[in-house]
């Protein structure tokens, strides 16, 4: 990292610091070799999709993996979301975090269920299971935990808060492959678990998703409804989808698959040198893993206190996009401010405290196993850079911006 002074910045003129754009989550590519043989054995089997053999040895894999009894692979995570909520028959109202992603809350609308924004506990930004009680009415049928960024939701509680009301618990899981809660691999926890398996997942199939689940009646039920409805050769049974994952997302679900350790491994050295090197970073706290539990290190996460960062986050992000690197302010603004929820649940807001909070402190730097080591260095360099110059660039930003 060559720069001096804050001239040197980007934002100010100055060359960036990389040549091309450094992407939060660029895809980690495991065994190619792998893939180009399962790859080949496509063409000369010619089955290409219709629960094939690779995705049907992906499944039995997959299970093994989370330990889990029954795996039914998606198209993406969003329809897995999807089908779930079909085959369990799910209406009125379901309970999830508004700090997530937004195919949740497009899952549910899809089916005609109203999603009921949760607030999120603030040390694991997670769905608070005490916020939760007071938001449970006659119609609410499920709530949705999503683990983010891999550390688990309070499984245990949000468990005997649905037993005693009746109603489904099910868990987004899209962030948390290989992760555990209390030592078992999760996938198995609620009624059922929806992974994506998304290129910018730490497991990904190209694009794909799973539902995992211990109960295989329900397993039974989102096969069918994976594949049309099909229940015989020739006899529809239920009103069903197309979400079946082709042969070709399978194979690189299975190279993945075969080095998911050593990917791992990777993510977490990744994240290793920003916590190191970041360290004493004043107003610049990287978000925590829980030691007793195994984490994937795929997202490296941390929160800007403007207030002893000298920046906010958004200024923060600015500087970096500016010099390629493309930081991002997930999960930001929140589902409850993006449309149509913003205008059909205007008063959402107000119970969403430590969303709101979060949402603006937020940022994910570029991680993962496809990182490398030195980028990263370079990358926490140059925050270091802008953190001791945190004064002088929010001065000069504001004059750059016209307000100073
Ligand atoms: C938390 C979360 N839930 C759901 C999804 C949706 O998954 P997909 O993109 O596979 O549909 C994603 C990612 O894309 C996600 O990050």
């Amino acid at each position: 990292m060559n720069k001096k002074s804050i001239l040197d910045l980007a934002i100010f003129g100055g060359s960036p610091l990389f040549l091309s754009p450094v992407h939060a989550n660029r895809p980690n590519v495991g065994d190619v070799d792998h893939f180009f043989t399962s790859a080949t054995s496509i063409f000369k089997n010619r089955i290409l999709t219709n629960n094939g053999p690779l995705a049907r040895e992906l499944e039995e894999k997959l299970c093994r993996y989370l330990r889990v009894r029954n795996c039914i692979l998606t198209a993406n995570g969003t329809s897995g979301l999807s089908m779930l909520i079909k085959a369990l028959d799910l209406k009125g109202e379901v309970i999830i975090p508004s700090f997530t992603f937004i195919s949740t809350a497009h899952a549910l609308m899809w089916s005609g269920i109203r999603p009921v924004f949760c607030d999120v506990d603030p040390v694991t930004w997670s769905l608070d299971a005490g916020a939760s009680i007071s938001l449970i009415s006659e119609h609410t049928t499920a709530i949705i935990g999503t683990h983010i960024w891999g550390r688990a939701c309070d499984v245990a509680r949000l468990e005997n808060l649905c037993a005693e009301r009746g109603i489904h618990l099910l868990f987004d899981a899209a962030h948390a492959f290989g992760c555990t809660y209390r030592g078992e691999p999760i996938g198995r926890f609620g009624t059922a678990e929806v992974f994506s398996f998304h290129a910018t997942k730490v497991f990904h199939t190209f694009e794909g998703g799973a539902v995992t689940t211990d109960d295989d009646a329900l397993a039974e039920r989102l096969r069918k409804l994976r594949n049309f409805g099909f229940g015989d050769y020739d006899r529809v049974d239920m009103l069903g989808t197309n979400a079946k994952m082709s042969e070709i997302h399978a194979a690189m679900g299975l190279a993945n698959l075969a080095s998911i350790e050593t990917t791992i491994d990777r993510c977490r050295s990744v994240w290793e040198e920003y916590r190191t090197a970041l360290n004493g970073v004043r107003g610049l706290t990287v978000y925590a893993r829980s030691d007793s539990e195994k984490s994937n290190y795929h997202y490296v996460v941390a929160e800007i206190s403007q207030a002893e960062f000298g920046l906010s986050r958004d200024q923060l992000v600015d500087v970096l996009h500016s010099e390629n690197i493309y930081a991002r302010r997930y999960f930001y603004p929140g589902c409850h401010r993006a449309e149509p929820y913003r205008s059909l649940f205007p008063g959402a807001e107000a119970g969403l405290p430590q969303t709101r909070e979060i949402g603006e402190r937020v940022i994910v730097f570029p991680g993962g196993a496809s990182m490398e080591a030195y980028d990263a260095a370079q990358i926490c360099a140059l925050i270091r850079f802008v953190a001791d110059k945190a004064e002088e660039v929010a001065s000069s930003l504001a004059v750059k911006d016209g307000h100073g």
